[in-house]
């Protein structure tokens, strides 16, 4: 038996001179002529740029004890899990890694994935599926909303932390259950989003909220606990909460908290679970540690905001509510080239443009860490408003 799925093949038109890979060239060559080709940056070892590029919040992925952690867990488990958590890819750093994450964040259970992405992707597609109701938003994180076409409920996209237009579209609903995403933090530009008012929303209609804290977990909330945490919303009943070990714990990796039958739920039914080897020894080694340095350090999300207040004062900017700095430059080559002016300077910064941005408004992303002094936040300052002239973006 054969099975296909989209237009059957027999009658394609072959003339074009663009079948099989062919069409790549004019993709790439459209994608350029948009300022929209994309390199991997390299870093050598040794190069000494400040980097600012990174999601390493608080700088702990240089940690000696987290570089100890992923090393004494390589050094005990091997260099990856072996198979599938299911089959033998659960070591005992693991499930004792999720009860140190649950207990920390505040949830009776969590789960770890291999990535932030994978975790998003099986929360949302365990949770909703066919003649289902998934209401995200235009802020929500690449992630999320892979997990919501995959899962093939019905979605519907409202503005960015409108809970009144969420309200709305769970009021108006024929679906029985309905899931509410939403980054906690916006990963584009740090702004929070309005958690405790989609909670309420959810709440009243009988829906799940979904909150995605990978840029606020380290960042926001007492001794980094993240927004949920602030709001005092931990443990809460039908919150779900996803965040990554790849941002401020400075590893890899991602995790899903709720109650035990969420945990058990997902174990069963998430496919990036099922069918995805279990997350590297090393990284598990990694996030424990970072978890026991910022357990000892409560005071280091403070720090990193201190640090992104000083930093967007100097650049002359809005001070953010997290510690991700957006300029916006507008048109994508001038956003690569203020980047590149920036790397020449010896400062990394990441450079965000469409599809990852709305057209029109690329920019240089910069993200504060906790462990730079205000020399050397003055000093990037200045390279970024140098780079800015240099491109004409000033
Ligand atoms: C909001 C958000 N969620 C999820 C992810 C995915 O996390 P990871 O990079 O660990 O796969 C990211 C990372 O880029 C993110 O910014």
């Amino acid at each position: 038996m054969t099975i296909t799925s989209g237009q059957p093949v027999a009658g394609q038109d072959v003339t074009s001179g663009e079948v099989g890979l062919a069409w790549l060239a004019r993709a790439a060559r459209d994608r350029a002529e948009a300022g929209l080709h994309r390199e991997p940056h390299v870093r050598r070892a040794g190069a000494d740029a400040v980097n600012l590029g990174s999601n390493d919040y608080l700088g702990l992925s240089t940690h000696p004890d987290v570089i100890a952690g992923a090393q004494a867990a390589a050094a005990q488990w091997g260099g990856g899990s072996t198979a599938s958590r299911l089959v033998v890819g659960t070591t005992a750093a693991h499930v004792d890694l999720e009860n140190e994450l649950a207990d920390f964040l505040g949830f009776p259970a969590a789960l770890t994935f291999s990535s932030g992405y994978l975790a998003n992707v099986g929360a949302v597609t365990a949770l909703a599926g066919r003649g289902d109701l998934i209401v995200s938003d235009t802020g929500s994180h690449a992630s999320l909303i892979d997990g919501c076409r995959l899962s093939r409920a019905r979605v519907v996209v409202v503005d960015r932390g409108d809970h009144e237009a969420v309200r709305a579209a769970l009021a108006a609903r024929t679906e029985e259950r309905a899931l509410v995403v939403t980054d906690s933090v916006y990963s584009i530009d740090g702004e929070p989003a309005p958690v405790a008012d989609l909670y309420a929303a959810a709440r009243a209609h009988g829906a799940v909220l979904l909150v995605d804290e990978a840029h606020a977990v380290g960042v926001r909330g007492p001794g980094g606990r993240g927004l949920v945490a602030e709001q005092g919303l931990s443990g809460a009943p039908d919150l779900v909460v996803t965040t990554v070990l790849s941002k401020s714990f400075g590893a890899q990796g991602g995790v899903v908290l709720g109650p035990e039958i969420l945990r058990s739920h997902l174990i069963d039914c998430a496919r990036p679970f099922i069918f995805d080897t279990g997350l590297n020894p090393a990284a598990v080694g990694a996030a424990r540690a970072a978890l026991r340095v910022l357990r000892a350090y409560p005071a280091l999300p403070d720090r990193l905001r201190d640090n992104a207040r000083h930093l967007a004062r100097a650049c002359g900017v809005d001070e953010p509510a997290a510690a991700v700095i957006s300029i916006i430059v507008g048109d994508p080559q001038r956003a690569v080239d203020a980047a590149a002016a920036c790397r020449d300077r010896g400062v990394l910064v990441g450079c965000f443009r469409p599809p990852s941005v709305p057209p029109g408004t690329s920019r240089l992303r910069i993200t504060v860490r906790a462990d730079l002094d205000a020399a050397t936040l003055d000093h990037v300052a200045e390279v970024v408003d140098a780079a800015l002239r240099e491109v004409g973006a000033r």
